[in-house]
């Protein structure tokens, strides 16, 4: 293949981030899958190399929810690979429970977004080499519901999981824009809500809720088709600080659309995560 990628994927060993990996690891590209449980890591890559065996696919450590991780993990991988095409920013959770990172973020503010955050600057280095990088961040429909809320960031006094989901893919759309605005020549940034995907990401839903909810679900294939479009194909070739759901059409919510907002939250993000803002 001529055009081949180096493509990095975040949780990839389950949902969504799994297609993709299959998707884009199916047209030829060279696929690393950033996974915190390597036992699932292994077994993500097993089940695309045994549909594919010449797939080139590899799986490394990294846990969002530690900067300690998600440094260490950059520093290997820029001393191997120091030309990266694409970044798929997919991890996620979504828990019901509140929980905290290693730095003491509420986990899915630390995991979805400013994990990604501190990730997406430490890898520009090797996006820059690329010359015609993609950056693609997992949001959601769910920005609708978010609110940036800076006194929610190490914690909610009355947890809500939706509320605290909402605001971090809120906080990834957000990012997607302010990094449109701020990014070299070369290297673009867009935002995708996936649809509504039968993923692991409801395995702490009541069983009747998603039960119910499973009938108005896309499969993770479909989703991680379109996801692996905005990432290699010409479609999405040049575009840059857009929005668009592999669900149909969506617009955009007014705070997801707030410029200052997405300014605002980027200048406080380089300060918590410690990165120079570019
Ligand atoms: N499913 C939907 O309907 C839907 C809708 C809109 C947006 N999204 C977004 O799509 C993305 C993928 O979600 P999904 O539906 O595919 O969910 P999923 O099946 O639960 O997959 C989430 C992935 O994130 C990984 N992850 C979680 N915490 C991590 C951490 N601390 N460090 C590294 N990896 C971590 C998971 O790893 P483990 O397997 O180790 O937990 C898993 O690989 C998420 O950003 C989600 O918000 C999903």
């Amino acid at each position: 293949m001529n055009d081949k990628k180096c493509i990095v994927i975040t949780g990839g060993n389950t949902g969504i981030g799994l297609a993709t990996a299959a998707n884009l690891s199916a047209r030829g590209h060279s696929v690393i899958i950033a996974c915190r449980d390597q036992n699932k890591a292994r077994q993500a890559v097993e089940s695309i190399r045994a549909k594919r065996p010449s797939a080139d696919i590899e799986a490394r450590t990294l846990d969002l929810a530690s900067f300690e991780s998600i440094r260490s993990f950059a520093t290997q991988l820029l001393g191997d690979r120091p030309c990266i095409d694409v970044l798929i920013n997919n991890a996620g959770a979504y828990p019901t429970r509140q929980q905290f990172t290693q730095e003491g973020f509420e986990l899915q503010f630390g995991v979805n977004y400013l994990g990604h955050f501190l990730l997406t600057h430490l890898l520009l280095p090797a996006l820059q080499v690329s010359g015609d990088a993609r950056i693609v961040h997992l949001s959601s429909i769910m920005h609708h519901l978010g609110k940036i809320d800076e006194s929610t960031f190490k914690g909610r006094k009355k947890y809500s999981g939706t509320a605290a989901y909402g605001q971090s893919k809120l906080a990834n759309l957000l990012f997607s824009n302010a990094l449109a605005k701020r990014l070299p020549t070369g290297i673009t940034s867009n935002a995708v809500h996936p649809g509504g995907v039968d993923s692991d990401i409801y395995r702490e839903l009541p069983t009747l809720a998603y039960k119910i909810l499973r009938l108005f679900l896309i499969s993770t294939k479909r989703a991680g088709a379109y996801v692996a479009d905005m990432a290699v194909s010409p479609t999405w070739q040049g575009r840059n600080g857009e929005f668009k759901s592999a669900h149909g059409p969506l617009p955009v919510s007014r705070r997801g659309r707030d410029a200052a907002l997405a300014d605002e939250l980027y200048e406080k993000s380089c300060e918590l995560a410690g990165v120079a803002a570019i």
